[in-house]
């Protein structure tokens, strides 16, 4: 095949596109280095796993595999109805907020509406909307790596259809405040809507200044949460949006009719089912993030406190990241480089078991000297 008319097949905004880069995978860096043993923290999983209620509710499901799953997830939405005490046309699934976010670009905007958040968040809200073509107005962090509210405010306009804020936030792990979310609220233009990415909700709602966006209930508010982290599904695929009846209506109609798959519904189910274990990951966390700081206070590098389950490392410069995510893969620690979120100079670590934390701390000991 030719690809000489390549240029004509596609519209200028997917030529253009970036496609989103995950963090590498296990079998990637045994290929490439062949480390005794590799720690995978480079994606934001969970690093203890799931329930073992999911397995043990998987156990013999796998024989109606021939069977479409249930399109309406009805038993998995009534749960999450009983638990946030909404109706089921308030909640839709998906599979992974990823999806989520996908659907909400394809759905509520006009060719000529575009979309405000913060350079140096999650990209997939980004990736989705030029998918579409719709344009992202992208306003710097605060400089303690904040989404800057005002400065949001400030770049909408009366063609801005939605906001997309992740709270907290990834790659910073940082959150904006209950006094920056009600006055943002307030600040709305009347058209546009708020999309809450609530991906790491659950390692941050007991801080007492942390805006649990569904104690408000508001209209124009779109609160998207996901299994795949604090609930280690990452790999079932599913994650759930809640808001006003009528827009998650319009997210029915868009949706892939069969996402998430059975197993996925199925898994949620006893996820959710399992509070012991939700309550361990989000106190290991703690922990593990804990030690973390004391790592990188001895190796004298900069970080940003994080209330997710990663750390942000701050390098000295783009050089510096790079080739420390080098040298950490080639030891066997997958790590992840920034410069994809617009943060250069900046490495993501998640945070894990205390094998995972100890394997990293050996190989930064190896492979950096501070200054
Ligand atoms: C803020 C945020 N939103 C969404 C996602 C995607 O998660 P999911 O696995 O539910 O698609 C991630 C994954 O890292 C994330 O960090």
């Amino acid at each position: 095949m030719t690809t000489k008319s390549a240029h004509s097949l596609v519209p200028p905004y997917i030529e253009e596109l970036q496609a989103y880069k995950p963090g590498k995978s296990i079998d990637e860096i045994r290929e490439q280095y062949n480390p005794s043993r590799i720690t995978k923290l480079g994606s934001n999983e969970n690093r203890w796993g799931h329930s073992p209620k999911v397995e043990e509710a998987l156990k013999n499901q796998w024989t109606s595999g021939n069977n479409y799953p249930d399109a309406g997830a009805r038993k998995l939405r009534r749960k999450l109805a009983d638990i946030y005490d909404l109706s089921l046309d308030n909640i839709v699934l998906g599979h992974g907020s990823e999806s989520l976010l996908s659907i909400i670009a394809k759905t509520f905007f006009l060719d000529e509406e575009d979309a405000v958040t913060a350079q140096g968040t999650f990209v997939g809200f980004f990736v989705q909307a030029r998918i579409r073509g719709i344009e992202v107005k992208r306003v710097p962090l605060t400089d303690d790596y904040r989404f800057d509210v005002e400065g949001l405010i400030e770049a909408m306009d009366d063609q801005t259809k939605m906001v997309y804020i992740a709270n907290p936030n990834n790659p910073t792990g940082t959150y904006i405040t209950v006094d920056e979310f009600e006055w943002l609220i307030d600040h709305l233009p009347e058209q546009t809507f708020v999309v809450i990415d609530e991906a790491y909700y659950e390692f941050a709602r007991e801080l007492e200044d942390y805006p649990d966006s569904m104690d408000y209930r508001l209209d124009n508010v779109i609160t998207i949460r996901t299994f795949s982290k604090a609930y280690g599904l990452a790999g079932f695929r599913i994650g759930y949006a809640m808001g006003e009846s009528t827009l998650i209506d319009y997210m029915y109609k868009t949706k892939l009719v069969f996402e998430p798959s059975m197993p996925a519904q199925k898994a949620a189910l006893a996820a959710l089912e399992d509070e012991v274990f939700l309550g361990k990951t989000i106190e290991k966390t703690k922990s593990a993030r804990q030690r973390m700081y004391e790592i990188l206070d001895r190796k004298n590098i900069d970080y940003a406190p994080s209330h997710a389950n990663s750390v942000m490392l701050q390098m000295e410069s783009q050089d510096t990241a790079e080739s420390l995510t080098r040298d950490m893969m080639k030891e066997g620690v997958i790590v992840r480089p920034l410069a994809g979120f617009g943060l250069p100079a900046c490495i993501r670590v998640t945070v894990g078991t205390k094998e995972d934390m100890d394997h990293f701390e050996k190989a930064l000991d190896k492979v950096f000297t501070p200054r």
